[in-house]
C-alpha cells in the first residue's frame, strides 16, 4: 500500500494492523487528524557522519554560555544517566527517580550559569543540532493542510522552538509543551518554568494540558512520533481516540531494545535518520 513500508529501515510486528488503522484513519479524512511528536531524537537527527548530534540540553551544554568546569559536570552527569536512560534491564519504575535527579541536576547547573536569553539564537545557530531529513515536506505539508503538530518534549522548549525557528519550518499549526525557561527581568535565567517534564511523566504533562486536547476533540485520528518508550504515553490526553499509529525511532542499543520498541510502537524505524516513512504516511493520509 506504502512502499516507504519495505524500506530496509522498517519494522513492523503487524503490518496487517498497520494497514488496517491506516485504512481507517485516511477514510476518516485528513481533519480528523492530529500529529504528536517528540522532538529529541525524534525530529532531529541522532546522528551525522558517525558523531552524535545534539539534544536541546547537549545544545546549550555545548555553547560558550557554559563554563568549562560546568560542561564537565553536564558531562558527567549525561555520562552517569544517559546509559540509564536507554537500558532495558531497569524497569521504568526503578528508572524514573533518577531521571528526575538528572534532569534536576542539569537545571540546577543550568541556572547558575547566568544565560542570557538574548544569547539562546546563537547557542542554536552555533550548534550541530540537525532536523531529520525531509524536515521541510513534513513541516510545510502538515502546515499546509491544517494538522496540528504537537510536539511533546521533555527537553528545553526555548531551544527547541529556536531550532524549528532558524530551519524556517516554525508554523502557526505548531504547539509545543517543554520545559521552558523563566528569565528575570534583565533576561538572565533564574529558573525553569511549570512542571518539570522528563521522559517518564509526559502522561501526567499530557492531564495538564486538557485545554489543548478538548480543542482538537474533532480530531480523534493520532499519529504519534518517539524515540523513547516513555513517548508512547504522549497522546493519553486526546479525547474520544480513534485510531493512534504509533510511529517509534530505535537509535540507539538496536538490539537490546529491538523486541520491547516492536511491542509497544506499531512501525519501528531502525538507524533511519530520516522522516521519509512518517512523510509517506502524511502523504497517504492526506
Ligand atoms: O525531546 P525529548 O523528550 O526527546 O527530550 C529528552 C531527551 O533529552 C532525553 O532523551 C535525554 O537523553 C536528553 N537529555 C539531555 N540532557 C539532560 C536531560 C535530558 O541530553 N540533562
Ligand atoms: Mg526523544
Amino acid at each position: 500500500m506504502i512502499a516507504e513500508l519495505s524500506n530496509p529501515s522498517v519494522l513492523m510486528k503487524d503490518p496487517v494492523r498497520v494497514q488496517e488503522i491506516l485504512q481507517s484513519m485516511k477514510k476518516a479524512g485528513s481533519n480528523t487528524l492530529q500529529v504528536i511528536s517528540d522532538f529529541d531524537m525524534t525530529l532531529t537527527r541522532f546522528a551525522y557522519n558517525g558523531k552524535r548530534c545534539p539534544t536541546c540540553h547537549n545544545i546549550l551544554d555545548n555553547s560558550k554560555l557554559i563554563s568549562s568546569d560546568c560542561k564537565d559536570m553536564l558531562k558527567e552527569l549525561l555520562d552517569t544517566y544517559y546509559p540509564i536512560e536507554i537500558d532495558c534491564s531497569r524497569s521504568v519504575e526503578e528508572k524514573l527517580p533518577l531521571m528526575v535527579e538528572w534532569w534536576t541536576k542539569a537545571h540546577d547547573l543550568l541556572v547558575e550559569q547566568k544565560i542570557r536569553k538574548e544569547m539562546l539564537s546563537t547557542a542554536v545557530q552555533e550548534s550541530e543540532a540537525m532536523l531529520r531529513e525531509g524536515y521541510e515536506f513534513f513541516f510545510n505539508h502538515l502546515h499546509e493542510h491544517s494538522i496540528p503538530l504537537l510536539i511533546f518534549s521533555a527537553g528545553i522548549g526555548d531551544i527547541l522552538e529556536e531550532v524549528i525557528r532558524q530551519a524556517g519550518v516554525f508554523h502557526s499549526n505548531v504547539n509545543v509543551f517543554s520545559n521552558y525557561m523563566d528569565f528575570d527581568d534583565s533576561g538572565v535565567l533564574k529558573a525553569f518554568k511549570g512542571e518539570l517534564i522528563h521522559i517518564y511523566n509526559k502522561r501526567e504533562g499530557a492531564m495538564l494540558n486538557t485545554g489543548h486536547f478538548q480543542e482538537l476533540r474533532t480530531r480523534p485520528n493520532v499519529l504519534l512520533m518517539g524515540d523513547s518508550l516513555g513517548d508512547l504515553n504522549m497522546a493519553d490526553g486526546v479525547q474520544d481516540m480513534e485510531n493512534i499509529l504509533k510511529i517509534g525511532y530505535l537509535n540507539d542499543k538496536v538490539e537490546e531494545r529491538k523486541q520491547s520498541y516492536l511491542n509497544l510502537y506499531d512501525v519501528v524505524l531502525i538507524n533511519d535518520e530520516t522522516l521519509e516513512v512518517p512523510n509517506a504516511l502524511l502523504l497517504y493520509l492526506t
